[in-house]
């Protein structure tokens, strides 16, 4: 198949690449030019483990290549992809469409043979039919179908999760389009991934419904490791207790800082738009969302007191600012608000991410940086691990505790049993480890 990626942020890239390395011939187009130089020459845009080896084997192989030319890029393409931005619109909430409309605009008005548009992006329910209202306008004579394809991967686990997914939806009632997908996804498909054929306005909305229900998992066992903390319960058990459960799942069930990135916060949001406009309130998924803002800064307050109350000239040193490990994302992380209610009380933060610091820089203009966890940690009143990075956890306690002027260690992520901390010397505070 001869697959177009318009788009090269997070999805288009990993999809783009992941499907050149099933064997299809794929163009990867992007309007910024800085952006497809520097993949040409083989530097990534992105940190997500593996994919600069597997970009650098498939355009070696010559099935993936990039360009800024829309019109070069989908001649004679199979299958289009939409893969643009959708941030959340200054003001309103609603998810911006305008990218992948003029992506849309942009498609119809090159494409030359009969072909599939697929929509890839996140994007409200109804998105797809106003794609193909602006297609048949732009385009009424050429034979073009539209599907929704909605992405599931996770940031750090990209490649993995695009070639083992637990399930494709793929939205179209279309019989051509169908086969179009079908052989695009056959690898995954011999891989025993189910294809999961629906009509298009019901894979946008599960793509929404999907990211809103693990958001609510999180908002959900956050607020039970507030409780436990009251009533001297640990959450890690509760989460493992209940997990075991097949009907609930262990998965994301991890009490922490919140969750942060560029999808459950922004998908939220649409979603909650989506079902305003439709005048049916989802308030389970409202309260998930205030839960969440409220709780970023809870965590600022909770290692304030952590450090008995008063921070005013002293120095925290905060272990990991991207929202998860393995991604160098900043987007909505939690370690922002931790650090706002830290300098607000009065406090210095010094701070240390494996891949973090030049996003966070611009956006952390008060805080220093370190080198590593030990330069962050000395003569520092606490040390505060806000995301779980591999490194973090195996440090040297006793080491750090010889370090930190203060004993206090704040563990957001409760990576750390609380005997090995309390061995080292230090005094810990978890996330509901009452
Ligand atoms: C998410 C969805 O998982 C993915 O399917 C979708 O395509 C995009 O959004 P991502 O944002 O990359 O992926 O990361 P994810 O691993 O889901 O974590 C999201 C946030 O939730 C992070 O801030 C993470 O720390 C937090 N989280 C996750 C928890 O606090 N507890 C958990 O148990 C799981």
């Amino acid at each position: 198949m001869r697959i177009t990626m318009i788009g090269t942020g997070y999805v288009g890239l990993v999809s783009g690449a992941c499907f050149s390395d099933f064997g299809h011939d794929v163009v990867c187009v992007d309007k910024i030019a800085a952006k497809i130089e520097a993949l040409e020459a083989g530097r990534m845009p992105i940190y997500e483990p593996g994919l600069d080896q597997l970009v650098a084997t498939n355009v070696r192989a010559g099935r993936l290549s990039f360009t800024t030319d829309l019109a070069k890029g989908v001649a004679g393409a199979d299958a289009i992809f939409i893969a643009v931005g959708t941030p959340s619109r200054r003001g309103d909430g609603h998810a911006d469409l305008s990218y992948v409309y003029a992506a849309a605009r942009e498609i119809a008005e090159a494409v030359t043979g009969p072909c599939v548009i697929v929509d890839k992006s996140t994007v409200p329910v109804g998105t797809g039919d106003e794609v193909e209202r602006i297609v048949r306008e732009v385009a009424p004579d050429k034979q073009i179908e539209i599907v929704s394809n909605p992405e599931f991967l996770r940031e750090g686990a990209a490649i993995d999760d695009f070639k083992r997914p637990d399930r494709v939806v793929l939205g179209t009632n279309d019989e051509h389009a169908r086969a179009v997908m079908r052989e695009i996804y056959r690898p995954l498909y011999l891989n025993h991934s189910p294809l999961l054929f629906t009509s298009r306005r019901t894979a946008e909305l599960i793509k929404y419904a999907a990211n809103a229900f693990l958001a609510t998992k999180i908002g959900f066992i956050n607020e039970i490791a507030d409780l436990c903390e009251l009533v001297g319960a640990d959450v890690k058990e509760v989460a493992r207790g209940i997990g075991m459960d097949n009907r609930i799942g262990t998965k994301f069930l991890h009490a922490g800082p919140g969750y942060g990135g560029s999808c459950f916060p922004k998908d939220t949001l649409a979603l909650l738009k989506t079902a305003d406009d439709a005048e049916s309130p989802l308030r389970i998924v409202e309260a998930v969302v205030n839960s969440n803002d409220q709780r970023k800064r809870a965590m600022g307050r909770k290692v304030v007191k952590a450090m008995g109350g008063d921070v005013r000239g002293k120095t925290v040193a905060l272990l990991g600012l991207t929202f998860k490990p393995n991604t160098d994302d900043m987007r909505e992380s939690p370690a922002l608000s931790v650090v706002q209610v830290l300098e607000d009380a009065g406090a210095t933060v010094r701070a240390y991410d494996p891949e973090g610091i030049e996003q966070a820089r611009p956006m952390l203009p008060n805080v220093q940086f370190a080198a590593n966890a030990y330069e962050a940690a000395d003569g520092a009143h606490a040390l505060v691990i806000v995301t779980e990075w591999d490194e973090f956890r195996a440090l040297d306690l006793k080491r750090m505790a010889g370090l930190l002027a203060e004993p206090v260690l704040v563990d957001l992520r409760n990576i750390y049993p609380p005997e090995e901390v309390l061995r080292a010397g230090l005094e810990l505070t978890g996330v509901g480890r009452g």
